[in-house]
């Protein structure tokens, strides 16, 4: 048996490799995505109080502290039988969950996917990325820095802190929105909307040239899932679960509560992440997506301005299907990037934003309560239950990450049947498997904390002989 591997994977969130089998005929047989670590929360937060969970959570990673504080919270208040929590914290809560997709969104595709269309493998790895964006495209690289910088504003005047925040508690919200920060994150705001103007622009320009000669084909057709609202519009903080099939035809919509209805979470020997699927179809044809992509498809409208337009254009794509190419997730978080600041703009202008009743009193009880969001990388699930202290006595996550494993696994070997040959493969083959894999812009930070001195994606070619 031969392998090739590229690990660790860089320019991802976190570490990971990929793994490819090659048969005795120099046949790729199939490749492999795995996640190295142990995630071991769902265990050690028992026996903590659920209303510690948002900040304990938050701490699973330093990328996607946000929603996971806010899935947490969620998820503690149905446990706890909090109905409704006052306007003011709803709107800093759904303002925050944007702040934070706005710094991931720039993140991911200017710094960490964006390289790879600009640098060929002719360029050292090392250079393909911030750095060398810095270097040969200054007035974008600043953009990017930007973008970032607005996001993480915003997660710090309502959060209390840069990047993990403090102020989500059952109940409400620990701070209220002075009047001086709204109107210097409008300003803020102004101008990231123009920038993600252009970012959309250059986004719909770079996959749609490159998405036929320069990346890999075949990929999968799946099922999608996201949070949707009522009339199927776009929905980050609240909302229903609905999927829809590989033609775009609804096939389950239910509440957040019911997820173990549908949901189902099978386990592979070779990987810590599990492998979820939808419980009806199987672990075959219950594959599904989450993500922008995911979210883009299963929505019908985005009812702000920009976006709405971009999702139009969007639609396009599929001709009257979903859109499946995994190169277009790139397209889709950039057009979540428009409407993140377009409706936080909408929100901004409410003037509840600076009430000051921000939290109501929570009694402790007995319970059982999931919280859903969307993060940036697709539906993020909390479900907690707790004894009659308060006490955690069993949690259960699932992360974006984890509901695009299978769908992951599926891309990353049909890139390998098409740039492995002779069971070699040369460097601009690895790019385009690395860049398959960005596509998810996988969160494996949500898992890992580890360092390796070589921050490459390994990728390991297995020769079967048998
Ligand atoms: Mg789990
Ligand atoms: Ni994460």
């Amino acid at each position: 048996m031969q392998k090739i591997v590229i690990e660790p994977i860089s320019r991802i969130e976190g570490e990971g490799k990929v793994t490819i089998f090659v048969g005795a005929n120099n046949e790729v047989i199939k490749a492999r995505f795995q996640m190295l670590e142990f995630r071991a929360f769902e265990e050690f937060v028992k026996g903590r109080m659920i209303w510690e969970m948002p900040l304990i959570t938050s701490k699973i990673c330093g990328i996607c502290p946000v929603p996971h504080q806010l899935a947490a919270v969620k998820a503690a208040e149905a446990a706890l039988g909090v109905k409704e929590i006052p306007p003011t914290a709803l709107l800093l809560r759904k303002l925050i969950l944007a702040g934070g997709a706005i710094q991931d969104h720039a993140l991911h595709f200017l710094y960490l996917a964006f390289p790879d269309f600009i640098f060929g493998a002719e360029t050292p790895p090392e250079k393909r990325s911030v750095t060398g964006l810095l270097e040969k495209h200054p007035d974008l690289a600043k953009k990017a820095i930007f973008l970032r910088k607005s996001g993480v504003r915003m997660v710090e005047m309502i959060g209390g802190n840069s990047i993990y925040p403090v102020t989500a508690v059952p109940g409400g919200m620990t701070k209220s929105l002075a009047q001086d920060d709204v109107r210097e994150i409008e300003k803020i705001y102004r101008q990231g909307l123009a920038m993600a103007e252009e970012c959309a622009e250059l986004a719909w320009k770079v996959v749609t040239s490159q998405v036929k000669d320069r990346f890999p084909q075949n990929t999968p057709t799946t099922k999608f899932l996201s949070l949707v609202s009522k009339d199927n519009e776009l929905a980050h903080y609240d909302g229903q679960l609905r999927i829809t099939d590989e033609k775009g035809n609804p096939l389950e919509t239910f509440p957040a509560s019911d997820y173990t209805t549908f949901i189902e979470e099978d386990v592979e020997r070779d990987s810590w992440a599990k492998f979820p699927f939808l419980r009806r179809l199987g672990r075959h044809d219950g594959v599904y997506r989450v993500g922008p992509l995911a979210r883009l498809n299963t929505i019908n409208w985005i009812r702000t301005e920009k976006a709405g337009a971009w999702l139009e254009k969007f639609k396009t794509l599929g001709g009257g299907q979903p859109v499946h190419e995994i190169i277009y997730y790139h397209l889709a978080r950039c057009i979540e990037l428009l409407y993140e600041y377009e409706m936080s703009l909408k929100l901004l202008k409410d003037e509840t934003v600076t009430g000051q009743e921000t939290r109501i009193p929570v009694a402790r009880r007995e319970g059982e309560g999931v919280g859903i969001v969307e993060a940036p990388r697709g539906t993020l699930i909390h479900h907690y239950w707790c004894g009659q202290r308060g006490e955690v006595t069993r949690s259960n996550m699932i992360v974006p990450t984890t509901h695009n494993n299978a769908a992951l696994n599926q891309a990353v070997t049909s890139a390998a049947k098409q740039f492995v040959n002779d069971g070699e493969l040369d460097e601009a083959g690895r790019q385009q498997i690395e860049m398959a894999v960005r596509t998810y812009d996988p969160c494996l930070s949500c898992a890992t904390h580890s360092w390796d001195a070589d921050r490459r994606l390994k990728i390991e070619i297995l020769r079967v002989d048998e």
